[in-house]
């Protein structure tokens, strides 16, 4: 039973993890409904607090907030005393004096989350800190790839190419290794880190790794937080790790590809894959919402006797 956070996959169950993946089935429904609007949360109210920008996070947490009947602020990082030199933890114990019941928090450094959890009453939810943790988009990728496959258990998952930027593979590698998966990283050496004691394939051939490949998950190259020489170029990399059509005959017809997006098309994917019919880019977009309202409707309590 997920507690007062979730600031990460690493401290979830497998059994939190499918509790969040069921409870989110039942708001997808709701989400098809003409009114998509429930009450469960009506009084609550959420601050969401980015540091950094977001395009999908954070208009689906708003989207979920106001679903479940939260009242929302939407807090502006940019236009805050936050440029005068305030604190974290002053902005974020400003905030907690409103009275709010869940910070979304988005930031540039690891750890940001936990530090906030340790430091409010209110449930403190990680929408990404710096290379350590997205939760949300496992959570929501997992409930993606169920959609489609029916099923986590036997399937094999590449995740392609800068792992070791990315807090979206590290989410995805602590999540699908809960379950019974083959998790092969694929990607040049200099962008795959060591990952510890998660069982899972390196390779470092693209063509070799993407063999019997049930779902391809496609990373972002991450330009704003590389220096320079993780690779010699963004052409080469293309050549030797991006995603294009002659791959996708390759991997096969019912092979499913994914991004978390933002995407860099024609770098890490072609466009012709990210408009395919095997592409659930949108997709997971699409689930983001429902999976959002499970995370803040379980931290609520809401789901201790379902
Ligand atoms: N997937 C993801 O985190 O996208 P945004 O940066 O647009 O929120």
């Amino acid at each position: 039973m997920m507690t007062k956070d979730l600031v990460g996959i690493k401290d979830l169950s497998k059994e939190d993890i499918q509790q969040v993946l069921g409870t989110a089935s039942s708001f997808k429904d709701v989400l098809k409904r003409d009114i998509k609007k429930v009450p469960a949360l009506r009084g609550k109210t959420v601050v969401n607090l980015f540091y950094e920008p977001s395009t999908r996070t954070k208009t689906s947490f708003e989207l979920a907030e106001k679903r479940l009947s939260t009242d929302v602020l939407n807090f502006s990082v940019s236009t805050s005393s936050v440029v005068k030199g305030e604190t974290l933890y002053d902005t974020v114990k400003t905030i907690e004096a409103y009275g709010v019941d869940f910070i979304v928090i988005r930031h540039f450094s690891s750890g940001a989350p936990h530090f906030i959890a340790r430091n409010v009453d209110a449930s403190v939810i990680n929408a990404g800190d710096g290379i350590n943790e997205h939760p949300t988009q496992a959570l929501l990728d997992a409930f993606s790839i169920i959609e489609k496959k029916g099923t986590l258990d036997g399937l094999k998952i590449a995740i392609i190419g800068d792992i070791y930027h990315s807090r979206v593979a590290k989410s995805n590698i602590y999540l699908l290794s809960k379950f019974d998966t083959t998790i092969r990283l694929l990607g040049p050496p200099t962008l795959i880190p060591e990952v510890g004691d998660y069982g899972v394939e390196v390779f470092y051939d693209m063509d070799k790794g993407l063999r019997d490949i049930d779902v391809v998950m496609m990373l972002r190259i991450q330009m704003e937080r590389q220096g320079k020489g993780f690779f010699p170029s963004t052409r080469e990399y293309f050549k030797y790790w991006g995603m294009d059509m002659k791959r996708l005959n390759l991997v096969g017809k019912d092979t499913i590809v994914m991004h978390p997006g933002p995407m860099n098309r024609g770098i890490e994917i072609a466009s012709d894959v990210v408009d395919s019919s095997q592409s659930v880019v949108l997709d997971q977009v699409t689930n983001g919402i429902a999976v959002r309202m499970a995370v803040m409707y379980l931290l609520s309590g809401q789901g201790k006797n379902g």
